[in-house]
């Protein structure tokens, strides 16, 4: 009596937990979702109802957060070791060691220094969605006095490159784990020479966007702090000219300035005029920056010089207010020269271009931040920077989107900015971003009309 009294306690209470039961076991399962129709709503863990999306983010949280110590202990040893523009040979080898044990596809020497790592699935679907890095360090003497500071003696990762490579390599980790349940491909570029503005050329002269139809991008971003992202809808970071402008006049005795023409004073008279003429003839809502950073000219106090070359960048956010840059300051530089008697050249080399992000893929990082995390650990910046990034020069070859990692310290009033020998990251941040990343990923592959 007593065995037939279990038997159906035991049998109801199967009958009545039965889902619970099945579906506790799906995370236990290797394609959970392939066994449904991904955007089917199921039970997870017989408790909330969750879609697919969830319970894909589920393991890619798991995946990213048992990779953490192996994550921080990359990005140590890359801000250990640091290599400036074009000379990323140890730091290319390291990630294309880490790249093949994941099991990725992987070449290197791609645009000089750089590395690509494939992850290929077996996938009707044609789109290839690449994510990029950037590995190269800045010439500045670290002084952070961290213990896995720069070895490196005037040379520092100091612009956060070290934790994009990490984010790059954490997304490829954890998205190897899950190829047959991303169904899409997915190309990681590690890029060469950032700083000098030339390693995506290179990139792409060497094939690297051949058949991508998306890419993602990531930057630290001191002034978030770290677990927030920021994302940017339209322009992020600014186009970046370099500018030469010599002036030409007459040497002379430093006391008879009337029998020379002084390069010198007219040279100032120049800059002046330039930096006057943006407030009161440039549009004041398309903004336009110009730098005069390095001026060489003269050979002795009482001699007038005859010559002075101007080194400078332009920055513009507007392509039809960059393309009439050089004649407008041809023009301010002939005016004033002719003025004076003095002749000029002045030699405007286009350098990379704004980097607009793509109104559909910032909208898919967003939301892959907001799912992730919430919604108020994702900023949409109201402004963009009037910095420079050669991501830009991707965007010629598919849409794509930059997304700004915080790495600030919560706690610290100052965290100094990028390019400071103070510059630091809190690390929880490098979790924030692969997580980020390989969800915005997943989102893109199952997602056909992004
Ligand atoms: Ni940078």
């Amino acid at each position: 009596m007593l065995a037939l009294q279990i038997y159906w306690v035991f049998k109801n209470w199967i009958s009545l937990n039965f889902q619970k039961i099945i579906f506790s076991f799906l995370p236990l399962l290797p394609a959970p979702c392939s066994l449904v129709n991904d955007r089917l709503t199921l039970l997870y863990h017989g408790e909330k109802a969750v879609n697919c999306d969830q319970f894909m983010l589920n393991q890619i949280k798991d995946l990213a957060t048992k990779l953490a110590p192996r994550l921080i202990e990359i990005r140590r040893h890359i801000h250990s070791h640091p290599e400036l523009s074009g000379q990323e040979y140890q730091t290319a080898a390291f990630v294309a060691g880490v790249l093949s044990s994941s099991g990725l596809y992987v070449q290197e020497g791609i645009g000089k220094t750089g590395v690509i790592g494939e992850l290929r699935v077996n996938s009707n679907d044609e789109r290839l969605l690449a994510i990029r890095t950037d590995m190269d360090a800045l010439p500045i003497q670290e002084r952070t006095g961290l213990e896995y500071a720069s070895r490196a003696e005037g040379v520092m990762h100091a612009c956060g490159h070290d934790v994009h490579t990490t984010v790059g390599l954490g997304t490829a980790m954890v998205l190897s784990q899950m190829a047959e349940e991303l169904g899409g491909k997915i190309r990681f570029l590690f890029q060469p020479a950032e700083e000098i503005a030339q390693g995506a050329s290179w990139m792409v002269e060497d094939g690297a966007m051949k058949n991508v139809s998306a890419i993602l991008g990531v930057h630290v971003f001191p002034s978030i702090p770290a677990g927030s992202i920021g994302v940017r809808y339209g322009a992020l970071t600014a186009a970046a000219d370099d500018l030469e402008i010599l002036i030409i006049g007459e040497s002379g005795h430093g006391a008879r300035p009337h029998e020379a023409v002084d390069a010198i004073w007219i040279a100032s008279q120049v800059i002046t005029a330039l930096q006057q003429a943006i407030s009161r003839t440039q549009n004041p809502l398309r903004p336009v920056v110009l730098t005069i950073g390095q001026i060489n000219g003269g050979r002795a106090p009482n001699v007038i010089a005859d010559k002075v070359r101007l080194l400078g960048t332009v920055r513009s956010l507007h392509p039809e207010t960059r393309a009439q840059l050089p004649n407008w300051i041809e023009n301010i530089v002939a005016s004033v020269c002719h003025s004076y008697g003095a002749t000029y050249q002045v030699n405007y080399h286009q350098g990379v271009p704004s980097v607009q992000n793509d109104y559909a893929l910032t909208q898919l990082l967003q939301s892959a931040g907001e799912e992730a995390w919430s919604s108020d650990r994702v900023q949409v910046l109201p402004e963009p920077s009037l910095g420079a990034e050669d991501f830009s020069v991707y965007l010629d070859y598919a849409p794509g989107s930059m997304f700004r990692l915080g790495v600030g310290y919560k706690e610290r009033i100052l965290n100094h900015p990028l390019h400071h020998p103070e510059f630091e990251v809190d690390e929880t941040a490098i979790i924030t971003g692969v997580v980020t990343m390989a969800y915005a990923a997943y989102k893109y592959c199952q997602n056909s009309q992004t």
